[in-house]
């Protein structure tokens, strides 16, 4: 586990070495960061994600009134991000652009090197992200492995034994076996959404994105589902984008990204 100071952790490379990550503060396109450190991320980036100049305004709304407006965010393969805003920033719509629920009205994105104007938006869904909701969305008269195992069905996974699977992620998010018979409706919110984590891994995504996944979680647990994103991303090299208002998840991730609000 990273030795965290404020801004700046330190994790342990291949051969066991330390090494010190600072974190990045990026306020829509500005980066906040020191110059030493920038020329050390471009020689190292691994981009699976690039918001390139992205606005969107919903169909109802007004010809200038923008629900967001020219974004640009670059997100790497074994990062940890979090993207902070006050209440109507757009953080839930960039979400649903990254998740491609929504096509940008401009600009684009791009991931894994093609723009997402070029895919089928439901095979992106169903292949190359997970997502993590607040209220964990999980069925409540289901077990924990049935609603993985409903996930799995749902996009088309062809596995022997989905049961022994769905068991093997649960164990992978801190869940022991023994959880995989128990009806959703028995767990704690922190043992539901360690299953809805697990559901989001169901089909191995490279990236993982999560809506305020721990604001209905007390601290403790909070820091405990922040270790399993943290370790997606650091030793699974996942990209981990969360949405959040919690000082504590801003203080665990190696990236911030402010939204502003737009000007009317
Ligand atoms: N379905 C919709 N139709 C029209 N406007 C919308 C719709 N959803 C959101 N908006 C508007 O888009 C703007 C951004 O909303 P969004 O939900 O993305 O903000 P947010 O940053 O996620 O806020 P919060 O922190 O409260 O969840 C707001 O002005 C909102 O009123
Ligand atoms: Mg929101």
């Amino acid at each position: 586990m990273a030795d965290k100071e404020k801004n700046n952790y330190v994790s342990k490379d291949k051969l066991g070495k330390n090494f010190t990550h600072k974190k990045q503060i990026v306020k829509n396109n500005e980066v906040k960061d020191n110059k030493e450190m920038k020329e050390k991320n471009t020689s190292s980036k691994d981009i699976i994600l690039s918001i390139k100049n992205a606005s969107y305004r919903y169909s109802d709304a007004e010809e200038n009134d923008y629900a967001l407006r020219n974004v640009s965010f670059d997100f790497e393969s074994g990062k940890i991000y979090a993207i902070r805003g006050r209440s109507g920033t757009g953080k839930t719509t960039l979400l649903s652009l990254i998740s491609g629920l929504e096509r940008c009205t401009e600009g684009e994105i791009i991931f894994d090197g093609k723009s997402l104007k070029d895919r089928n938006l439901d095979k992106y869904r169903n292949s190359d992200i997970g997502i993590v909701f607040q209220s964990y969305n999980l069925l409540p008269f289901m077990t924990a492995s049935e609603n993985i195992i409903l996930s799995m069905d749902a996009n088309g996974l062809k596995l022997k034994n989905k049961k022994e699977k769905a068991i093997e992620l649960m164990e992978k998010v801190g869940l022991k076996e023994t959880y995989a018979d128990r009806k959703v409706l028995r767990l704690s919110g922190g043992e539901q959404q360690r299953v809805a984590i697990a559901r989001s891994l169901s089909y191995n995504p490279k990236m993982i994105i999560a809506d305020e996944p721990t604001g209905n979680l007390d601290k403790q647990t909070e820091t405990e589902i922040l270790e399993i994103f943290e370790k997606l991303a650091h030793e699974e090299k996942k990209c981990v984008i969360i949405v959040t208002h919690s000082q504590n998840v801003c203080d665990a991730v190696d990236v911030i990204y402010d939204l502003k609000k737009v000007a009317k």
